[in-house]
Parts: C-alpha cells; structure tokens; sequence
C-alpha cells in the first residue's frame, strides 16, 4: 500500500514536531530555544482550539521549533545557505529553509513558513500565517505588552484581525526606522486587505 507523503514527516521534521528535537546543525543558544518553545506553546495550543489533525500539529510543532533553528549563526555562515541580499537580521529564515530542503524537506508550505516568518509571505498557508502571528505575539518579547496580549486573546478565531494587526504593526516599524521593505511584506499586506474589504 502506499503511504501518502504527506503522512510521513521527514526525519527532521518528525524529531522537531513530534520530540522538541533540533537538527545537530541547529545554532541557537538558550534564550533563543526559550523563546522557541514559547512560539511552540502557542502554536500548540491555537492547534488544539482548532481542532487541527494529528499529522497537522506535527508540521505546526515542527514550524515552530525549526523556524529559528539558525537565528544564532554568524552572517557569514548563513549567508553560503541563501539569500544573500537579505538584510543579516532576517537571514536566518532563508538559511534554515534551505538548509531543510537540502536535507530533503519536500513541504512547501512549511519551508515557506520558515523562511519568511519574519517578512510575511502572499501565499502563507494556515501553517505560515499562525508561525508569523505566534512569533510575534509569543509572551515573552517586551515590545507592545498590551497590545499583544489583546491579540493573543482574539486567535486563534480571529485569524485575519490579528494577521492585518501584526503585518501593520510590523510595516509601521520599518516605516518607522526608514528600512527597507521587502516585496513578498507588501504583497501579504495587499492580500490581507483585500480580503478584509
Ligand atoms: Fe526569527
Ligand atoms: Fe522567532
């Protein structure tokens, strides 16, 4: 009998979904895998809400703990995984991503997920729209308390209410420090909006 693809994890997507288990190339200190393990409650918690299948939360959990699996790594090594144009900051995303795929991670949706958790991407699915809202509202940050708490407390029910609220908020930052803004945040923003209209 065949098995369908999806049903079977990667390795390194079942050892970070199902067991909390990084890739050993991984490269993130302590307070780093703390704050992993905050997205990873979150996301867990918005999975049960939804009621989301077994083999779902798996992928979600793995999202969550890999998302950040090289946020610690120098520029210089992230910079041979991928994109090198990307700002040093947001290279983690693209590197860990490609770093996965060479490993042979098939999913699209969650290398999607990964690489852009932090810029936004037009074609996030479920997955890739929830790890952007928990990275950004996980408890942990300082930024904002109040207004991440009230969002915290619509999701997971309110999907695009807090997705318009975290890609404005997270727009007016760059906007604020005059940054550049990358294409695929524009294009999220724009698809957000039109679905709202
Ligand atoms: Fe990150
Ligand atoms: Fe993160």
């Amino acid at each position: 009998m065949t098995v369908p693809r999806a049903a079977v994890p990667h390795p390194l997507v079942a050892a970070a979904g199902r067991d909390g288990r990084l890739p050993e190339w991984a490269r993130c200190g302590e307070a780093r895998r703390a704050h992993i393990e905050r997205v990873a409650g979150l996301l867990a918690a918005w999975a049960e809400r939804l009621d989301l299948p077994e083999a779902e939360r798996v992928r979600w959990a793995a999202a969550a703990r890999l998302h950040d699996a090289l946020r610690d790594a120098s520029p210089a090594e992230l910079r041979q995984e991928a994109a090198p144009d990307w700002p040093a900051a947001l290279l983690h995303g693209p590197a860990c991503a490609a770093r996965l795929r060479a490993e042979g991670v098939e999913d699209e949706d969650l290398l999607r997920a990964v690489a852009y958790h932090t810029v936004g991407h037009p074609e996030f699915g479920r997955l890739g729209e929830y790890l952007y809202l928990a990275d950004f509202l996980e408890p942990g940050r300082s930024y904002l308390p109040d207004v991440r708490e009230r969002l915290r407390a619509i999701l997971p029910t309110e999907r695009l209410e807090a997705l318009l609220s975290v890609a404005g908020l997270r727009l007016a930052h760059r906007l604020e420090v005059r940054g550049a803004i990358r294409p695929e945040t524009v294009a999220l923003w724009n698809r957000l909006v039109e679905e709202a209209a």
